[in-house]
């Protein structure tokens, strides 16, 4: 792969700085109280449809992000995992719960809604916008934490516990959870990426 210029190379580099890192420890990369405005800028910097600000954003630290995997989605799990199952699922969450934070990642239901009478010709476009709108921010928010230091994986035990999480830290009703960003200092390095033959992915027409 070749890029064009050194910028766009720098950024390609750090495109694939970005893997899914599991072994993670509670260090602090770079303090709490730099990561969480950093969070909040890249969030604010990523696109959503029309502008419409449908992103919203949760930080678990210290003992709220061990109890959200230690006690939450431990409960959720245990009550929905064949039992045979459920061993190595524990054993996930406990490595999720060694982890630093927390980042959970919302879609305001309400301002969804409210997209969809100000531009009713999109109306059926805007749920899918949203959940658009979710990955660019998760994407931006993962790239640039690795590219900081920090290992982080993605993860999604919102079914089961967005619920559970609303009453116990109060959250709007209409956040939607999409995912869980987990992140902390990596204990470990990414396992090898296989990618399929561009052939099979990429058209060119016209050239
Ligand atoms: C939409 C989406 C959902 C994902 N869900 C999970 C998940 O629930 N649990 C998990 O461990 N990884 C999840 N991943 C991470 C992928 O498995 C991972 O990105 C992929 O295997 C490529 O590896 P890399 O992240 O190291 O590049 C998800 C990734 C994407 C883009």
């Amino acid at each position: 792969m070749s890029a064009t210029t050194s910028t766009v190379s720098n950024f390609v580099s750090a495109l694939a700085a970005r893997r899914s890192i599991y072994p993670l420890s509670k260090g602090a990369v770079i303090p709490d109280e730099k990561l969480i405005p950093l969070v909040q800028e890249i969030v604010k910097q990523s696109p959503s449809s029309f502008n419409s600000q449908s992103s919203r954003v949760v930080f678990l630290l210290g003992k709220d992000h061990d109890e959200y995997w230690n006690k939450i989605v431990y409960d959720a799990v245990k009550g929905v995992s064949p039992p045979d199952q459920f061993e190595g699922a524990a054993k996930r969450l406990a490595g999720f719960a060694g982890a630093r934070l927390t980042i959970l990642f919302y879609e305001s239901e309400t301002t969804v809604q409210e997209f969809q009478k100000k531009f009713a010709i999109y109306a059926d476009r805007f749920p899918q916008w949203s959940e658009h709108a979710s990955g660019m921010a998760q994407i931006n928010v993962w790239t640039a934490l690795a590219n900081e230091g920090f290992g982080c994986n993605l993860q999604h035990y919102g079914n089961l516990t967005e619920e559970t999480i609303a009453s116990k830290w109060n959250l709007p009703k209409d956040w939607k959870l999409k995912a869980e960003l987990v992140v902390g200092e990596k204990a470990g390095e990414a396992g090898e990426k296989g990618f399929m033959d561009d052939s099979e992915r990429f058209k060119v027409f016209g050239a």
